[in-house]
């Protein structure tokens, strides 16, 4: 079976969050079971693009409204990724820095997909099925069954994957000839109250929509900023299937941003060897609980409640642990992360940017990690946490219900709690410290925590059941 992901992301070329590590470790797993996987993404300039070789496969041009612009795809030469790789370049459009929040986002993505879909009308043997992922990609189902110049390709099968439904790529319908001319008996499918609503569109038109937790699809029939009704009224298509992780990046044996590396024979030494060396950057106490944040300074991740949590943690347990902070996001949240600095010095610290590496040395050297989230479909944070013996500490929502059990309830390895609000957070790090001060209990849980199997090998294969099921 050949495979065609779309996506704005994909790991190691730009990644913003999930969505990269997802599309770079999924079809490498498909690849694995014997299927062909490939995936085509925006040229954005990034390192990667400048390290590797490249090839031209396609020229050609098309429309966006009454523009008329050119792309070229080009494919990586080595397969470095285990994949074929592809980038569409389409200038003054795509070929910038930055992945997101740019003004001209929508004529951004609009014009890749019309590339994409124009380039693969022109492939002689087409996919067997594409599979695309979130709103930036969302239109290309509609595209392969409504646009006149693209209909003839409408058998192949498409899956539009949702790794968040906050964003929706919403347009005003003044840009609807933005879309290459199509079936306009068809606005019904494009229109969410008033406006184009990309999402909503893939989700109307995709032959199938996964979402990457069970609890996240079963969420979004209440809360999905404005499509719960749609996903009620599309509950038969819509499947969940987990997210896994690429073991081969995500090992603490191997990692290649780690100096000391361990296993689980050696998981107590080696943590305490990267914890050093964390806190000694970091002016922090090795010898207290550390407790870190990774991710986006948003209200999803209920970032804003972190000042007020970590404060009272620090202020009523008597500065019994540590926190460390690494994420960009909101400026005041930045600027409020940033000042304690100098309120908490020795117990807290924050490093305000994006920093792979740095992400990778706190994994391994934490004790615990801090995921409130507000809505998280699936989280993969907390998986990698768990890889490295990190206990993780989440709220109980989407993908961190599904994959978290609170170590009060049989066979549970981490700490649940319910409210993203400073209380619930703070009792949550209070019941971390009584867990830690039990070092038996604590060494245990580190381990049955690195046993565990989040692999793609599982969820993979569902991904294939799901395709073979479109068609036969
Ligand atoms: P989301 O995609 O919603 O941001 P996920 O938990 O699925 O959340 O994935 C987040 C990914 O991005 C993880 O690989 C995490 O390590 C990484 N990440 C997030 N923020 C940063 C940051 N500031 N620096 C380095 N890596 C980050
Ligand atoms: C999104 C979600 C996150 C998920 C990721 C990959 O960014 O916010 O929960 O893990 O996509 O699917």
């Amino acid at each position: 079976m050949e495979i065609l992901h779309v996506s704005a992301e994909c790991y190691p070329v730009a990644k913003a969050g999930g969505l990269g590590d997802v599309v770079g470790a999924l079809p490498k797993y498909l690849n694995a079971a014997g299927h062909i996987a490939k995936v085509v993404m925006p040229m954005y300039r990034t390192k990667f693009l400048y390290e590797n070789k490249w090839e031209v496969v396609h020229k050609g041009s098309s429309y966006l409204g009454n523009t008329w612009f050119d792309y070229t795809v080009i494919k990586e030469a080595t397969n470095k990724l285990g994949f074929d790789l592809y980038l569409v370049d389409i200038n003054g459009l795509l070929d910038r820095e930055k992945i997101y929040s740019y003004d001209d986002d929508t004529e951004r993505f609009t014009s890749f997909q019309i590339a994409v879909v124009d380039w693969v009308s022109h492939w002689v043997d087409k996919p067997d099925l594409i599979h695309v992922h979130d709103h930036h990609t969302a239109l290309i189902p509609f595209m392969l069954k409504h646009c006149y110049q693209y209909q003839h390709m409408e058998n192949i099968p498409t899956v539009l994957t949702i790794h968040n439904a906050q964003y929706q790529g919403w347009m005003g319908w003044d840009k609807a000839d933005y879309i290459p001319h199509w079936d306009g008996w068809r606005w019904g499918v494009l229109d969410w109250n008033r406006m184009i609503n990309p999402l909503a569109a893939g989700i109307r038109s995709a032959w199938k929509v996964t979402t990457v937790s069970w609890s996240y699809l079963h969420e979004m029939r209440q809360e999905s900023n404005g499509l719960e009704a749609l996903f009620e009224y599309e509950r038969g298509k819509c499947v969940g299937i987990l997210n896994g992780i690429d073991v081969d990046v995500w090992n603490p044996e191997t990692d290649s941003y780690l100096d000391d590396h361990y296993s689980i024979e050696t998981l107590a030494k080696g943590k305490r060897a990267n914890k050093e060396k964390l806190c000694q950057e970091f002016n922090l106490n090795p010898d207290k609980p550390l407790f870190v944040f990774i991710g986006r300074l948003v209200g999803e991740k209920a970032a804003d409640v972190l000042p007020g949590a970590i404060g009272d943690s620090l202020h009523y347990m008597d500065q019994r642990m540590n926190f460390l902070i690494l994420g960009s996001g909101e400026p005041e949240v930045e600027a409020q992360l940033s000042d304690m600095r100098g309120y908490w010095m020795g117990y807290y610290n924050s490093k305000i940017g994006y920093n792979e590496k740095l992400s990778h040395q706190m994994y391994a050297g934490a004790d615990f990690l801090l995921m409130p989230s507000r809505v998280e479909p699936c989280g993969l944070n907390q998986l990698y946490a768990m890889r490295y013996g990190t206990v993780p500490v989440v709220r109980r929502t989407g993908g961190l219900r599904d994959t978290v059990i609170d170590y009060g309830e049989p066979d549970g390895y981490g700490v649940s709690f319910n409210h993203a609000t400073v209380g619930d957070i703070t009792n949550a790090v209070y019941r971390s410290l009584v867990l830690y001060e039990d070092q038996m209990r604590f060494d245990n849980i580190r381990r049955q925590l690195m046993e565990k199997d989040f692999s793609w090998d599982i969820s993979a294969q569902q991904y294939i059941d799901l395709y073979k099921s479109l068609l036969t």
